[in-house]
């Protein structure tokens, strides 16, 4: 400890705190982005991933945390929102030092910064940061199965407001890892024809095999005739270019970050396309942490998670009504739930 780094802090917003994680002895270069704890303390994962420079980082980090803000706020869980992203280049020599040091960053953060797995990082990462006091989420169990109950949920949703069936259903995913690989498990159970996408073409081969379904080319997916389209891998994949060429009724999917800019959400409309926002769909694995910490079984935690389609659903038909995007919509439903947090005196 005696060369450890200490915590550098900047406050980015009324509220926001941003705690630079830096120890070069153990390879460690990251950021913690707290971006809200009116509702609890902030809940997030942590992503380890190249990044082009700090800044790239810094600001997908903030993206995200902001994301988790709105996604535990829709979801009405005691948490608030925030994020972490570790730089992975160069790669650490002693992974476990990483993570422990990591561990410290967080347990400086009093409590504030409350992490889970992400992108890059695996239950025994958030075990390691234990052991440095900190207090963590997903130590001993991988949320995604509940990530892919909640987002089938919301497909489910997307599907019947649509007035389109589940049985015969296309439904492209992109993605067939933690998530999507379950995902396509529920949906193809469901009677959907499931379309596998995955950079990974023999993953993709196997779960499309197995599922009497059909493999996509990872680089043609955008262009690919389904009815529901299941971002399930990388981040920004709709854009003003991509929805120009998407052939599908719905998006709903798990991966964060879907859309490049607000505004796609007023194109995906314009072109009659329904979109689940993310932070509704992919809500599965956050209500999942809730309830492993209130201890709820297996029969509470599904009937929780399932709450995602009821909200889909009335996500979307209240949308429809007020002539909003479901994006603006569950935005206001995240700003309500703060606005009246914020309202109320907390007893101390
Ligand atoms: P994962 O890393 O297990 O799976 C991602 C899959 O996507 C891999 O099989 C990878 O080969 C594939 N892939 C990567 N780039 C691709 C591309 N361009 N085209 C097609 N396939 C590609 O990740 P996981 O845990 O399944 O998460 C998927 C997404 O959902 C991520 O964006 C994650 O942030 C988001 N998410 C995950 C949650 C969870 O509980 N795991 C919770 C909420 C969001």
């Amino acid at each position: 400890m005696a060369t450890a780094m200490r915590p550098a802090e900047t406050q980015a917003h009324e509220g926001r705190r941003e705690i630079v994680c830096q120890d070069l002895a153990v390879g460690l270069q990251g950021i913690i982005v707290i971006d809200d704890t009116t509702l609890g303390p902030g809940l997030g994962g942590v992503r380890l991933k190249s990044y082009a420079s700090m800044a790239h980082a810094v600001a997908e980090c903030r993206r995200l945390a902001a994301a988790m803000t709105l996604k535990n706020a829709v979801a009405e869980l005691p948490f608030g929102g925030a994020k972490s992203v570790v730089l992975a280049d160069p790669p650490a020599s002693d992974r476990a030092a990483l993570m422990r040091r990591f561990g410290e960053f967080v347990a400086a953060a009093g409590g504030d910064y409350l992490p889970g797995v992400d992108m890059g990082t695996a239950v025994t990462d958030l075990a390691l940061m234990s052991e440095s006091g900190a207090t963590v989420s997903c130590a001993t169990e991988d949320p995604s199965r509940w990530t892919a109950t909640g987002v089938a949920a919301a497909i489910r949703a997307a599907i019947d407001h649509r007035g389109l069936q589940m049985d015969g259903c296309r439904v492209l995913i992109q993605g067939a890892g933690h998530v999507g690989e379950v995902l396509a498990r529920i949906l193809a159970a469901d009677g959907a024809v499931v379309l596998i996408a995955d950079v990974d073409s023999d993953r993709a081969d196997a779960l499309a095999r197995e599922l009497d379904g059909e493999v996509i080319d990872a680089r043609t997916v955008i262009g690919t005739r389904c009815d529901v389209f299941a971002p399930c891998a990388v981040a920004r994949v709709i854009d003003p270019d991509t929805v120009a060429r998407l052939h599908c009724s719905i998006v709903a999917g798990a991966a964060n970050d879907t859309l490049s800019h607000r505004a796609d959400a007023d194109l995906l409309a314009k072109r009659d396309i329904t979109y689940v926002p993310d932070f509704v769909a992919n809500a599965g694995g956050v209500v999942d942490i809730h309830g492993l910490r209130m201890g709820w079984d297996e029969d509470r935690m599904r009937a929780e998670v399932l709450k995602i389609g009821d909200r889909t659903a009335q996500l979307l038909e209240a949308a429809d009504q007020g002539g909003q995007t479901p994006l603006v919509h569950a935005e206001r439903m995240a700003a309500d739930r703060l606005a009246a947090a914020r309202a109320t005196p907390q007893v101390a």
